[in-house]
């Protein structure tokens, strides 16, 4: 009897009817890959479909009959948005969701510093993780085409490169907290003016050399978890549900392992939704009739309407197994990851990574003596004045509030005005100067003209009186500004900024003007204001940064992640007709191709106002010569390029090196130089430090649109090493043999 009783108990064990240990789904110790497979043995064809959308505005659904949970997501790439309700945009009002505001990722971007982007993601990844989200919808990787774009204060310039680099840390760190990353809008969203269906033409070069690198190194450096499909078409196809960029380039050139999220209402098919590699839709707007309507989830293209084609057999079931594992490999990494950390908001530490961020994002433009031989304005030594006025409703603008899905409640927010008063004092007076009205969407506040003209004059009486006026101005978070949904509505400043400028500068020669922004803007004035600070949106501590680098507590060393156009049609995308930008609201055509910023103002020989990676400090820098280990290299050899560079001047600072390469003769187009290679470094005054950069042959290929592939083309190139785009200090001629 035992021998049989014991005999029943081996077979039942083994075949796990009565297994003693944990389902390996539900097993931590086992390899995620084998958890996916375990889970998909158990789940219904329904279940799987069900993972495959929305359940609410910001959640989709895991197996509550296997204790899989849902997936939590939320906006934004600066800061944790606070909690949205279960089925419409608005906000729920929580009283616990206030959190840190981090400087937009331009600003991040200008710090030219993959050091900060780290602590970017560290603390942004913590107040997500605390927040209990398992996808944060950032960062924000797309390409600063032109200045009209709303949306380029979300994005990290014009250059590939450095977008590239500067992303990757950001993601990692972020993903240590078990949040994923979602880099976004894949692809070629340049533009908010009919972003939800313009169709975005352009070459497979200006594709594979401008417009992807960012999101290939975000996916193959950074490991994003997943992505998000943008609202646009590409050559005629929705980017969700996109066979080039999601099927061929993402999933099978850069054998991307996780998931595809759309923009919210970025699907439109349910059978290319199927085939074309999306896998989660989101905020769709699925009857046409209503947006938010009392509708089930299940009316949903990946809901129902997929479920009915896969039981037809009308697309393949290999689609909902794809799908079903990217979306529970998703799950295991984040929600239900029980080695992540708990998370923190508003902690000492994320406070100094924003300060720190914008301390090192605030670029100096301009700072010349306003008398010969006198000395710059900047840093602002209070000794020497007794009444410093302050300017402009930037210096009090919440510009965490309006923007669209980046705003933010935040705990804390220390605005310029507030920043500037805590080192002055009470020599600061402060007038507001102009008024911008309310951060609306859809339409702009209008501020009536008796307003316009009263304020103006307030400020410039007040100038009069003053020895030094601080303007801090620029744009804002209102839509047709620095706004999600709209493009801007002019390149020159809002709100009649230039005739407050004239009018102040007229009765005040000492005038600092600081513009708060994520974009360029006209400078008819420029020729008169001798010190003009790019400041960014610097978050919670923004007025702190401010003040840290205009007392020069901080030596600024940030430098511009895109160009200043003198004027608009000086700019590439801007500089054909309206079928390059804005479209002819149907179809786009990128026509300046490659020549994206500085790659369009150097070939074309248009200098802009302001250069790619220009960037003043309170020291100068001296560079030596650069030194080539060779003057030839083969295609399989690598070349190092060395320069001395010294701080030759009485304070501390930080010099972004950057190394550009030219070549000199190609069987196609290319842009007279580009950004191959950068550092940041630090040197004490009369410190010298050799800076040694690696020349690949990867650094110099283009990209073949006959051979459909990244070529080497031997010949003659010239490595270009500057303190700017423009701003060469040295060049190295070589070979490639
Ligand atoms: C918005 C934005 C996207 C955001 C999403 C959710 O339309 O385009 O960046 O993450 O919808 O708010």
């Amino acid at each position: 009897m035992k021998n049989k009783f014991l005999a029943t108990l081996l077979f039942a064990c083994s075949m796990g009817t009565l297994s003693a240990q944990t389902p390996v789904y539900l097993d931590d110790s086992q390899p995620v890959e084998a958890r996916v497979k375990d889970a998909l043995s158990r789940m219904t064809l329904e279940e799987k479909v069900a993972l495959c959308h929305a359940q609410s505005k910001f959640s989709s659904a895991g197996v509550p009959r296997l204790g899989i949970p849902e997936l939590w997501m939320s906006d934004g790439p600066h800061g944790v948005r606070a909690e949205i309700n279960w089925n419409d945009w608005g906000y729920a009002n929580w009283t616990n969701d206030s959190i840190t505001a981090f400087p937009a990722l331009t600003c991040l971007a200008a710090t030219w510093n993959p050091e900060m982007s780290a602590r970017y993601g560290k603390a942004i990844g913590e107040e997500a993780r605390y927040r209990e989200k398992d996808v944060l919808l950032g960062p924000g990787v797309n390409i600063y085409r032109t200045p009209m774009n709303g949306r380029n204060f979300e994005y990290m310039g014009e250059d590939p490169y450095l977008a590239s680099i500067m992303c990757v840390p950001y993601i990692q760190e972020l993903q240590k907290n078990g949040v994923a990353a979602c880099v976004k809008h894949y692809a070629l969203n340049n533009q908010e003016l009919w972003r939800g269906h313009i169709d975005v033409n352009l070459s497979d070069r200006a594709l594979y050399e401008i417009y992807l690198p960012a999101f290939k190194a975000a996916v193959e450096q950074g490991g994003a978890w997943s992505i998000m499909g943008s609202y646009n078409k590409i050559r005629g196809q929705h980017a969700c549900h996109n066979d080039l960029i999601l099927n061929k380039i993402l999933k099978g050139d850069w054998k991307f392992d996780g998931c595809v999220i759309t923009d919210w209402g970025g699907a439109h098919d349910t059978y290319e939704a199927a085939v074309n590699g999306l896998d989660i839709e989101m905020g769709s707007y699925t009857n046409g009739l209503t947006s938010e309507s009392a509708f089930t989830y299940n009316d949903y293209y990946l809901a129902h309407p997929y479920l009915a084609m896969l039981k037809e057999g009308k697309v393949p079931m290999s689609t909902i197994e794809d799908k079903a594992s990217r979306i529970l490999r998703l799950i295991f990494r984040t929600a239900m990851n029980r080695q992540k950390p708990y998370g923190a908001v508003c902690t000492d530490e994320h406070y100094a990574a924003a300060r720190e961020i914008g301390n090192e994002g605030i670029v100096l433009l301009k700072n010349t003596p306003v008398v010969k031989k006198g000395a710059p304005l900047l840093p602002i030594d209070a000794a020497k004045y007794q009444n410093i006025l302050v300017v402009g409703d930037n210096a009090v603008r919440l510009l965490n509030q309006g923007g669209g899905s980046s705003e933010l409640k935040v705990k804390d927010m220390v605005s310029p005005l507030d920043g500037l008063r805590a080192v002055y004092g009470d020599k600061v007076q402060y007038a507001k100067g102009y008024a911008a009205g309310r951060p609306m969407y859809g339409r702009a506040d209008e501020v009536p003209q008796t307003v316009v003209d009263s304020l103006r004059a307030e400020a410039v009486e007040m100038a009069k009186k003053a020895d030094l006026v601080v303007l801090v101005g620029g744009l804002n978070k209102n839509h047709f500004q620095d706004c999600e949904g709209g493009d801007r509505l002019q390149y020159g400043l809002p709100f009649g900024q230039n005739e407050l400028i004239e009018a102040l500068q007229g009765v005040n020669k000492n005038l600092v003007l600081v513009l708060l922004s994520g974009n360029a803007v006209e400078m008819p004035w420029v020729a008169k204001v001798p010190a003009i600070v790019q400041g960014w949106y610097l978050g919670s501590m923004g007025g702190k940064s401010l003040a840290d680098v205009l007392s020069g507590a901080v030596n600024p060393s940030g430098k511009l992640p895109f160009s200043f156009p003198a004027k608009l049609a000086d700019c590439g995308a801007n500089a054909f007709d309206a079928l390059s930008y804005p479209g002819d609201s149907i179809k786009q055509v990128y026509k300046e191709d490659v020549l994206v910023g500085y790659r369009w103002h150097d070939t074309k020989k248009i200098p802009a106002l302001f250069s790619f990676g220009h960037g003043l400090s309170y020291t100068t820098f001296a560079y030596g010569k650069p030194v080539a280990s060779a003057k030839t290299m083969t295609t399989d050899e690598m070349l190092t390029v060395t320069i001395p560079v010294k701080n030759a001047g009485s304070v501390a600072g930080k010099e972004i090196i950057q190394l550009y390469v030219g070549d000199e003769k190609c069987s196609v187009l290319r842009p007279a130089k580009e950004l191959k290679h950068f550092t940041k470094i630090a040197l004490e005054p009369g410190e010298e430090k050799t800076v040694t950069f690696t020349l690949t042959p990867d650094d110099l290929k283009f990209y073949d649109e006959t051979a459909s592939a990244w070529t080497l083309e031997p010949g003659k190139f010239k490595i270009y090493i500057g303190a700017s785009s423009t701003d060469i200090r040295g060049m190295v001629p070589f070979e490639l043999k």
